[in-house]
């Protein structure tokens, strides 16, 4: 299987929310998110799948993390809460790692008792030049993680104000078709 953290941030402060939100609407970085993983199998922190719509994305399986025993998800069919993070040492498919920064940090470090099997193998990483104010969320520890064990592997993409790269971790075989994957759809929503 092949983790794949997809993620955008605020470029040099790393904030990726603030509060409950995400503090840019950019329709392409949207609607960049949704050809990445529409087909796929997401993982959520229970803050960031209550901020999705109806908590719900279309035509995506997600994996709800949450310590609460009655958690209900939105969509049985679809949805599933997990309570822990073992779970996905045996999960076979691809997951895409959809944050927020509880969730970016558990697969980035290997989960705190270090789970090789989990950690994030390929980055998406979307950069945006902005400012906000209020209760900032941010991922630096994940970011240094990145600096020191990832490679860039794609050009930088620029659009609308965001800068996007993918990156592998070094060493590791990631799945050539997955990186094509993510690549065409990154490179298909360029005007
Ligand atoms: N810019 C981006 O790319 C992006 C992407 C996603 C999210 N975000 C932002 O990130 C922020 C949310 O991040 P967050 O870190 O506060 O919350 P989060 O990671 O979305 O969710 C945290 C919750 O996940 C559950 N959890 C965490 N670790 C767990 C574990 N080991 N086992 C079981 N459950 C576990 C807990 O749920 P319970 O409390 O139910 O136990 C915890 O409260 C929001 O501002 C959101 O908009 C930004």
């Amino acid at each position: 299987m092949t983790k794949v953290a997809i993620w955008c941030r605020h470029t040099g402060d790393n904030i990726i929310g603030i509060g409950a939100a995400i503090p840019w609407h950019v329709k392409s970085d949207f609607q960049r998110f949704r050809r990445i993983t529409e087909g796929q199998t997401l993982v959520a922190g229970q803050k960031t799948y209550e901020s999705f719509p109806g908590r719900t994305l279309p035509n995506r399986k997600i994996f709800v993390l949450t310590d609460d025993a009655g958690y209900e998800v939105a969509d049985e069919k679809n949805h599933t809460a997990v309570h822990d993070i073992k779970f996905f040492k045996d999960y076979e498919g691809d997951l895409y790692i959809a944050g927020g920064a509880t969730i970016y940090r558990l697969f980035m470090t290997g989960g705190g008792k270090l789970m090789p099997e989990i950690v994030v193998d390929c980055v998406y990483n979307g950069e945006i030049a902005s400012e906000a104010v209020g209760l900032p969320v941010d991922i630096t520890p994940c970011i240094d993680v990145l600096d020191a064990k990832y490679r860039q592997i794609s050009a930088d993409y620029e659009q609308d104000g965001i800068t996007v790269r993918v990156l592998v971790r070094r060493g590791e075989f990631v799945d050539q078709n997955v990186l094509k994957r993510i690549v065409k759809a990154i490179e298909e929503g360029l005007n």
